[in-house]
């Protein structure tokens, strides 16, 4: 049983005052892409981190100032910047929790899956590396198209030999953050409470909330669950819409993203009862890759809660069958990129 909102304890963490000390704090964080739009915040965000002892920045570019400048933030975390390929294998060593923000993200006009052809190889490369230099870490992907950079991830490491399927993770995180946030808006609920899973994939149609599902227990019109589904399936490209041209969600990403990093350091340090949804290898529908609230615990994904998928309204069922082709194609597209490489 879900004992409580499974978001609250990341939120109560990063929200936390600056200066918040707990003396065994011992992981290690690295972020790869941690000069960019969401790389910066998401960084100052693991910064303030009780949990975190060093946080390593990796770039192919402009990292250094990044690195100076939080370094004088007083918390625990120490700080070391690396650029470029030939520092990748040292930004690596002994890294429990992998965050891969790189790559180029949307313009107004383009869906997701129109950066694959860039963000697929950037993705393939330092997923090399992370198996070649830290095989046993927790992997978080933020790059986009996640539909298919996740399961390029997983063929990747298993052509290494080390592909472990509980430690491989679609961060889906900002997908919640957005359900929890409109539907309090709209139904005037405290949002520290509210809690929305939201399965399926990352991109359009494949985000499916289920709002039926919604913590405190709440009702909506059919018209309300219509507007509260595209909005949080479109909310991407609302951001990228309002931005103009200069990129996408980078703050809410890096808000949510450091959610889910704490939630894994919480899991790895032993507590037993972190709850996340994430994009993940899964058995619970015919796809290979699906997101879903998860269990995380000291090994990665300890279960995956399977009674989220019961009893769902007829919209959520259609809505479930209609993403499925879109998903399907998009993991076979990754997983053919690395397949067809010499
Ligand atoms: P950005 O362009 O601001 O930053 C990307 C960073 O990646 C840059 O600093 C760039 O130098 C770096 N980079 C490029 N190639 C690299 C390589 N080979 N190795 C290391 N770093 C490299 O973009 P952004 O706004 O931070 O977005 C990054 C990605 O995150 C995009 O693909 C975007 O679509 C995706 N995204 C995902 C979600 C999600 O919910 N999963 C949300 C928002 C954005
Ligand atoms: C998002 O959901 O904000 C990200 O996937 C970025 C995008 O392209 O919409």
């Amino acid at each position: 049983a879900l004992k409580r909102s499974y978001s609250t304890k990341a939120q109560k963490h990063i929200e936390r005052p600056y200066n918040y000390v707990q003396p065994h704090a011992s992981y290690k964080v690295a972020i790869l892409g941690a000069g960019g739009g969401i790389g910066q915040p998401l960084a100052l965000l693991i910064k303030m981190s009780p949990l975190v002892s060093a946080l390593n920045l990796y770039d192919i570019a402009n990292v250094k100032g990044v690195a100076a400048d939080l370094s004088h933030c007083n918390t625990p975390s120490q700080i070391a910047d690396f650029t470029g390929a030939s520092e990748l294998a040292n930004c690596l060593k002994d890294v429990n929790v992998v965050v891969i923000p790189a790559g180029v993200p949307r313009k107004p006009g383009m869906t997701r899956d129109d950066l694959f052809n860039i963000n697929a190889n950037i993705v393939k490369t330092l997923v090399e590396a992370v198996a070649d230099n830290c095989p046993d870490a927790f992997i978080h992907i933020i790059s986009n198209p996640v539909n298919s950079t996740v399961p390029i991830a997983a063929e990747v490491l298993k052509q290494k030999g080390v592909y472990d399927p509980k430690k491989l993770f679609g961060v889906t995180t900002l997908d919640v953050v957005r359900a929890n946030t409109f539907v309090a808006q709209k139904k005037n609920l405290k949002l520290i409470d509210v809690d929305v899973p939201v399965i399926g994939g990352h991109a359009g149609i494949t985000i499916l909330p289920l709002l039926s599902k919604t913590k405190p227990s709440v009702t909506f019109t059919d018209e309300e669950v219509e507007e509260l589904t595209v909005r949080i399936q479109n909310a991407g490209t609302e951001v990228v819409e309002a931005k103009a041209g200069a990129g996408s969600a980078t703050l809410s990403m890096a808000y949510a993203a450091a959610r889910f990093v704490e939630s894994s350091l919480r899991a790895l340090d032993g507590d037993s009862d972190v709850y996340e949804c994430s994009y993940i290898q899964s058995e619970l529908t015919e796809l290979p890759f699906f997101a879903s609230r998860i269990k995380l615990g000291k090994n990665g994904v300890e279960a995956v809660i399977s009674s989220e998928l019961q009893g769902l309204t007829e919209y959520e069922q259609k809505a479930l069958e209609a993403l499925k082709p879109e998903l399907k194609a998009s993991i076979e597209k990754g997983v053919a990129f690395v397949q067809k490489q010499p």
